[in-house]
């Protein structure tokens, strides 16, 4: 007993003289507030749409590409209707392509990577890249957007997802997207 409490506190001993070195010599972050970071972003949009996320029926736009023995690990690959309206019949405005997968053991969140490719109007041809947490339990998730092509190059931004509809039976979801972004 006695030797162990000697050795953990050699640890906690040598753990502190290790973070007081790593204090003195490493920087985590520093400020440049007079830069011009991004210079080329000089419009900022702002988007508003539905994401329908099918999983059942005849036509699925959302599949399981990879179901391990756990949850932990499901990667399901989409191609999922983007449109103006909660209804699946309302006008789509693009597609969201890529995949999610359960990247947590603990809770439900998810890696979203996925691409918005926009059909409508002056964005048809334009896309946006999300990279991000989705906790989808939770009433808003924030997610990067990190870049962009088209009327969205060099773009940089968020989106905040929201959940209008879930169905336990058959796992189709519609989500809305507020999508804020800086772009060229
Ligand atoms: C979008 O662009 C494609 C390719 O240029 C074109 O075929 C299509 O008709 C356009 N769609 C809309 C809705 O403008
Ligand atoms: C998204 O935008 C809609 C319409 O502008 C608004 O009603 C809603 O509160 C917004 N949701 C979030 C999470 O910002």
């Amino acid at each position: 007993m006695a030797s162990f409490i000697t050795f953990s506190l050699f640890n906690l001993y040598l753990a502190l003289i290790f973070a007081a070195l790593v204090t003195a010599n490493a920087t985590f972050s520093e400020h440049f507030a007079k830069t011009k970071l991004t210079p080329t972003a000089r419009k900022m949009t702002r988007l508003h749409f539905y994401f329908h996320d099918i999983t059942s029926g005849k036509s699925p736009t959302a599949m399981a590409i990879i179901r391990p023995k756990t949850a932990f690990g499901t990667t399901v690959m989409i191609d999922d209707p983007l449109t103006v309206d909660t209804k699946p019949g309302s006008k789509v405005v693009g597609k969201a392509q890529g995949f999610y997968a359960l990247a947590s053991q603990h809770d439900l969140a998810l890696l979203m990577a996925i691409n918005f490719a926009f059909t409508y109007g002056k964005y048809n041809g334009s896309t946006l890249s999300v990279m991000g947490r989705n906790p989808v339990l939770d009433e808003v998730r924030e997610m990067p957007v990190v870049g962009g092509s088209g009327v969205f190059r060099f773009a940089r931004g968020y989106a905040l997802a929201s959940t209008v509809r879930y169905s336990l039976k058959t796992g189709d979801a519609v989500v809305q997207y507020n999508v804020t972004v800086m772009h060229a």
